[in-house]
């Protein structure tokens, strides 16, 4: 059977407003779990705007069993899945639809639209799931009042939510019961939710600064309640800081969150029923690390910020994307910061947050799903949900509040809501009110060109060389900036790109410096500027450079670029070890591992032994030294340590390669990771005797940072134990492992057995596995934790295949497919790319057999392979085979489909 197989793509320029408009939905659902019966009324009318046409409905696996228009039957027709009404009454009177369908919510495994999760419905309708549940115009633009009542059996639902409020609930016959909610904010579809099950709620009543009372909900099942109090005290959080920050308070009675174990994504802004991942809610401290906490405040935020960033203002076509997740990973961003407090806290977020940018946005913008943060077209709408929409688009954000400044970037957010509260807008709208509050700005001085941040795909490169002239006392730095073809965009423009700078002498003080204008004019003496480029290249003079100086440039990572200039290795140890700006002194360091790690890559006299290993001493003592400076300092934060001690990735390596041997690029990393091991042997264990914390569990981020540190700390000694055949350290592991009072650092002994291929880590998994076993959050970190483990010798792929026939493996659950598939594939690549293609044809059959379940979660695995282009042979010629593989099967989904399609088009 063809799947979908006539779909065309979608395209941004073909946007037309909706010929109708529905302003009121009433649906009463008739919950059961084998067939739903869901009757929907509707109050339509033609938009006077636009030339009139036939009302066409979308839908998407339903049963249709009757149609009326204003209380008659009437005829219809189905255009594919569509219906279509064609003979409605002429005017401008508003017109009375009822359509009864039936839907089967335990048979849907995509897990869009209604679905049962454990027992209990859930629904997921961004971004065309709605239509699944009823027939629609399921586009963002749409934007409806509804009401809603739910009806199902008392005993095996007892909770019935919806979007809004609660209005009336009552017995029925036969042991039924009901619920009528009704939402008090007009609100696209994709935005509808229901929940009904059998749940319990942790409940918070707050009061707004404006002297309103809401209540807060958090609803788990029956076990878990004692893992709520995080998320709850996240989302009291959440609501405080956006009304201190950008004044925007809760504007509902009511604010619950759902939690589910049956999810694609991480969570869902549902209007006043926000849906989460499980992953995202649930947290103690026996169950959850420092991560999870942090990730969870984060994710909570997120959505909450989303009820005006997305829900008050909405997109006015998915090609908009950005437009809600941009800005609101920007405020999620900024709220965690904010809760962070300290400098070096809010810097440790932000070199988190820039890591992941620029090992999966970067990765993503130079390869076959390049697209630019608005896209022009698609095929699915859900391969679109990506990095580039999500955090590259929240750069493109905080470029604008770097370019306006935190009050002209309020003021900004306070025009936008002026301006389009209620309405779904572009992209364009947000920028220009952003620079019409600050006229003079620079981004409103070139706002046009700034947008080109949202049309134009690919990383800017940007070549820094700077030259002192030592008479004159004056420092000419020159910017360069280039952005390689993506497809479909052959030739880029100049982007607006801010880069904030600073001049340290050889000696690393900082020199106060003035930058010059045009006309040579002096601007006022600072120890760091910010500069604009906006030309494809432009040089820029301070003056009172007395001292040839040492550059330290894009501080705070201003911009989403790849930043090159010619430092002398002096140069980088000064800026690593003396540096004001925290970012760029991580990034120092980063740099030194850099270089260290390709130039052995590309030293064909480095050798890989037959076992894997690499004999040579590879690193120079000055970068020791360094590292050791920085493990030992005697102010600096642990969590900022432990950023700096932790070695480009082998992915972030490997996008910095021409061409990519993944094996050498593994072995390489793995030498390094060894030999810092044990050239730093008696610092790490300083480090662990030193870090630790005994006092009551706190997720906070200088506790964190002490965990995080005494686990690499651990790692690495386990590490050098392989070497040395030393028995106490991973003997110490163990008992770490089995007296842990919390899962971050059960988790960090576990992981340093582990990975440290150490006879005691089968004892360890084992108990591990006894002690949660009924802890599927945890499960899934036992499995991920043994997918992911460091590869010697290609005895991993065994392992995952292993894994897979375990009684606790199931690919139909999205979080357990991901901690198994997508750890191997996707978070393995030394495991994962073997010689003899294995791990390509694994891949292979678990995307085809997922895409047959949930197509969005294969798509998402189905990207592992993105950038096989750059592999060396033979993996070059293996990975392409293995992606024909999928792309000749006659039945994919749009989703898998569109995904290897792009890969394999040159
Ligand atoms: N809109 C959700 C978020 O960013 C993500 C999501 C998209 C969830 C599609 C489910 C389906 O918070
Ligand atoms: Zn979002």
């Amino acid at each position: 059977m063809l799947r979908e197989g006539q779909a065309k793509p979608t395209q941004r320029a073909d946007y037309q407003a909706p010929a109708w408009w529905i302003d009121t939905v009433d649906l009463t659902f008739d919950l059961d779990p084998a067939k739903t019966r869901v009757l929907n009324r509707m109050r339509v009318r033609r938009n006077p705007d636009v030339p009139a046409k036939a009302l066409r409905l979308d839908g998407d696996e339903l049963n249709l069993a009757r149609v009326m228009v204003n209380g008659e039957g009437c005829s219809f027709k189905m255009d594919g899945s569509a219906l279509v009404l064609e003979n409605l009454p002429t005017g401008e009177d508003p017109v009375e639809l009822e359509i009864f369908t039936t839907c089967a919510p335990v048979k849907n495994t995509k897990l869009m639209g209604l679905y049962v999760s454990e027992g209990t419905f859930f629904t997921q309708c961004e971004a065309e799931g709605f239509r699944r549940i009823t027939y629609f115009l399921d586009r963002p633009d749409v934007m409806a009042m509804y009401t809603v009542t739910l009806r199902a059996d008392k005993a095996q639902f007892p909770v019935l939510l919806s979007n809004g409020n609660l209005v009336d609930s009552g017995e029925l016959a036969d042991n039924r019961h009901f619920a009528k909610w009704v939402d008090p904010h007009r609100k696209p579809c994709y935005l509808f939710a229901l929940v009904a099950g059998q749940l319990v709620a942790r409940e918070q009543r707050i009061t707004s600064r404006g002297g309103k009372d809401h209540l807060l909900q958090v609803y788990v099942r029956p076990g878990d309640l004692e893992k709520t109090e995080h998320a709850m005290n996240s989302l009291m959080a959440s609501v405080a800081w956006d009304e201190a920050r950008f004044n925007l308070p809760l504007d509902l009675d009511r604010f619950m969150i759902v939690a589910t174990s049956d999810f694609n994504m991480g969570a869902m802004e549902n209007k006043g029923l926000n849906i989460f991942n499980t992953k995202y809610v649930l947290a103690n401290q026996a169950t959850a690390t420092d991560v999870d906490y942090a990730n969870i405040e984060s994710v909570v935020g997120h959505e909450y910020f989303h009820n005006w960033t997305g829900n008050r203002i909405t997109c006015r076509d998915w090609f908009q994307l950005s437009l809600k997740e941009g800005l609101t990973v920007f405020r999620d961003q900024e709220f965690s910061m904010d809760l962070a407090g300290t400098p070096s806290a809010r810097a440790v977020k932000r070199i988190e947050d820039v890591r992941v940018l620029r090992t999966v946005q970067f990765a993503e913008d130079a390869g076959p799903m390049a697209h630019p943060v608005r896209p022009d077209s698609y095929l699915e709408i859900n391969n679109f949900y990506t990095v580039t929409i999500y955090e590259k688009g929240a750069e493109v954000v905080r470029m604008m509040h770097t370019l306006v400044g935190r009050e002209g970037f309020a003021k900004g957010m306070a025009l936008y809501f002026e301006r389009h509260d209620g309405h779904a807008v572009t992209c364009d709208d947000f920028a220009q009110a952003i620079a019409d509050a600050n006229p003079g700005s620079e981004l409103s001085q070139r706002l046009e060109q700034f947008k080109r941040w949202y049309s134009q795909a690919g990383t800017p490169q940007v070549a820094a060389s700077g030259v002192h002239d030592a008479a004159a006392q004056t420092y000419t730095l020159t910017l360069r900036q280039t952005c390689a073809p993506t497809p479909g965009q052959p030739e880029k423009l100049p982007f607006v790109i801010p880069v904030e700078v600073g001049l340290l002498t050889e000696g690393g003080q900082a020199q106060t410096v003035q930058l010059l204008d045009a006309a040579g004019m002096a601007g006022s003496p600072s120890a760091s500027r910010l500069l604009v480029l906006t030309e494809a290249e432009q040089s820029f003079v301070f003056s009172g450079v007395s001292e040839a100086p040492v550059p330290s440039l894009l501080r705070g990572f201003t911009a989403p670029v790849a930043l090159q200039f010619a430092y002398s290795e002096d140069a980088l140890l000064t800026l690593l070890a003396q540096d004001s700006d925290a970012f760029n002194r991580w990034e120092a360091g980063q740099q030194l591992a850099q270089r260290i790690a390709l130039g052995a890559i590309n030293n064909p006299a480095v050798v890989v032994q037959a076992n894997g290993e690499i004999a040579q001493d590879l690193l120079p003592a000055a970068f020791v030294e360094a590292m050791r400076s920085v493990l030992r300092h005697p102010t600096l934060d642990a969590a900022y340590k432990e950023l700096v001690l932790s070695l480009p990735s082998e992915s972030y390596l490997s996008e910095q390669l021409e061409m990519v041997d993944p094996q050498r690029v593994h072995a390489v990393r793995e030498a390094l990771r060894q030999q810092l091991a044990a050239a730093l042997h008696g610092d790490w264990a300083w480090a662990w005797e030193n870090h630790q914390d005994s006092g009551a569990y706190k997720p906070d981020p200088i506790s964190s940072g002490r965990r995080a540190l005494t686990g690499v700390a651990l790692t690495m000694l386990c590490l050098d134990a392989r070497r040395t055949g030393d028995a106490i350290w991973p003997g110490r592991a163990f008992q770490a492992f089995k007296d842990a009072a919390n899962m971050t650092d059960r988790m960090a002994a576990l992981s340093a057995l582990v990975n440290s291929g150490h006879p005691l880590a089968s004892d360890a998994l084992a108990r591990f596995h006894a002690l949660f076993k009924t802890e599927a959050l945890v499960l899934d970190k036992w499995f991920a934790l043994q997918a992911s483990a460091t590869d010697r010798g290609g005895q991993i792929l065994p392992a995952v295949k292993q894994l897979m026939k375990h009684p606790d493996f199931q690919l139909q659950n999205p979080n357990r497919a991901r901690s198994v598939i997508f750890s191997f594939c996707s978070g393995n690549p030394g495991a994962f790319h073997r010689l003899d293609a294995a791990g390509y044809l694994f891949w292979s059959e678990r995307v085809i057999e997922l895409d047959a379940i949930n197509p969005q979660v294969a798509a998402r695995l189905a990207r592992a392979l993105d950038r096989w282009k750059k592999l060396a042979e033979p993996y070059r010629t293996a990975a392409r085979e293995a992606i024909a593989r999928v792309a000749a099967r006659p039945d994919l989904s749009n989703d898998v489909r569109e995904v290897v399609t792009r890969a394999l088009a040159d």
